[in-house]
């Protein structure tokens, strides 16, 4: 079909401090680690045959790359030409892995923290202004609301990388009253483990990534039936470990924050509304996946009455799903009234 006649092609994007998802009304699901690569020096340029590499191919060549996270704590790091261009390059990945044809036009909705800055939804927007025709960004989690038709009376907890969020939804759009970061999340818990597994068994070796690693294995919250044994090695060594006391204690360690601001939020509800929201608590975000996690949110708030904490099904795309539901469902000339929008220059 020629590309005048083929409809736009829809995005959404969801755009994390570890990770980006990018989903199509064509079908594509794709993810990418948030994380570009430029060579050290001219060895690597000739090791790569281009100059930066995006994604899991660039960890693995840490050795000759200087490793960029062109997010922090979920935002665009501050705004020099350098952060820019990585953010742009992680960006320019993620649509090409939706596979777009020649001539194709290019819609794109892009999910934002909540409380990411004017200015710094206006540096996203300068970007996606070079890459699509049409682009929104719209917070975060109003997107996953969005995906599993929660807009009222329903809490969001996005446990991420960088950040937890969590969002009062109450019919509209999100305003800043209604929704607070916590600095302890998925990054948190890995220097906690990787600092207790170094304390309890100095003779292991142990870096952040494994530990990392361990934890996305075997993550869990509350009582326990069996012991996690791993296997880890001690100066070259493999040798079994008990680790199940330190990758507990890791992950416990999030939760009485999200429960405090928990407690604090659920009092921007209506009184009448607020029975409703706390049974409509849900848990999103890469972090939801701890095992244990709802029930531990849940019974640390049974003061307030019969509380459900769920998690939403597929956390890894829940944003993605709902910016891409919003492209879909959402007619282009409404997108001003919903996010901050860009056309292209090109
Ligand atoms: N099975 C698992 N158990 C526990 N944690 C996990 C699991 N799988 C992934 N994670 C953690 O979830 C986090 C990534 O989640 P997610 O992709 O939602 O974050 P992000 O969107 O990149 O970050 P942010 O929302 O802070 O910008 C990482 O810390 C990762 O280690
Ligand atoms: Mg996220």
């Amino acid at each position: 079909m020629p590309s005048s006649e083929r409809s736009p092609l829809l995005l959404g994007i969801d755009l994390g401090t570890s990770r980006t998802m990018v989903l199509s009304n064509r079908g594509a699901r794709a993810t990418v680690r948030s994380v570009v690569g430029y060579p050290k020096d001219i060895i690597g340029v000739k090791l790569m045959h281009q100059t930066y590499m995006i994604g899991e191919d660039a960890l693995k060549r840490q050795s000759y790359l200087n490793i960029h996270y062109p997010l922090e704590d979920g935002v665009l790091k501050d705004a020099n030409d350098q952060a820019s261009e990585a953010a742009k390059l992680l960006i320019k990945h993620a649509i090409s892995l939706a596979n777009p044809q020649p001539g194709d036009q290019i819609y794109g909705v892009l999910g934002v923290p909540a409380r990411a800055s004017m200015f710094n939804k206006n540096q996203l927007l300068k970007i996606t202004q070079e890459l699509l025709d049409l682009s929104m960004v719209v917070s975060e989690p109003f997107m996953a609301a969005y995906a599993i038709d929660q807009l009222n009376n329903a809490i969001m907890i996005d446990i991420g990388a960088g950040t937890v969020d969590i969002c009062a939804m109450m019919g509209t759009i999100p305003g800043m009253n209604e929704q607070v970061t916590v600095m302890k999340a998925g990054n948190y818990i890995d220097l906690l483990l990787e600092n207790l597994i170094r304390e309890t068994h100095p003779n292991v070796q142990m870096t952040n990534n494994l530990a990392r690693k361990i934890k996305e294995q075997y993550a869990f919250v509350g009582p326990t039936k069996e012991e996690i044994m791993v296997n880890l090695r001690v100066a070259g060594k493999p040798v079994s470990i008990n680790l199940t006391r330190e990758i507990q204690t890791a992950c416990e360690a999030i939760v009485s924050e999200i429960v405090e601001h928990l407690q604090t939020l659920i009092s921007v509800f209506d009184p009448e509304d607020q029975e409703e929201a706390l049974q409509n608590i849900f848990l999103t975000g890469g972090g939801s996946r701890i095992r244990g996690i709802e029930d531990m949110i849940a019974s640390n708030m049974k003061d307030f009455g019969t509380v459900v904490v769920r998690q939403v099904p597929d956390p890894d795309f829940c944003g993605g799903m709902g910016a891409l539901k919003l492209a879909m469902e959402l007619p282009p000339q409404y997108w001003e009234q919903v996010g901050h929008v860009s056309k292209s220059d090109k």
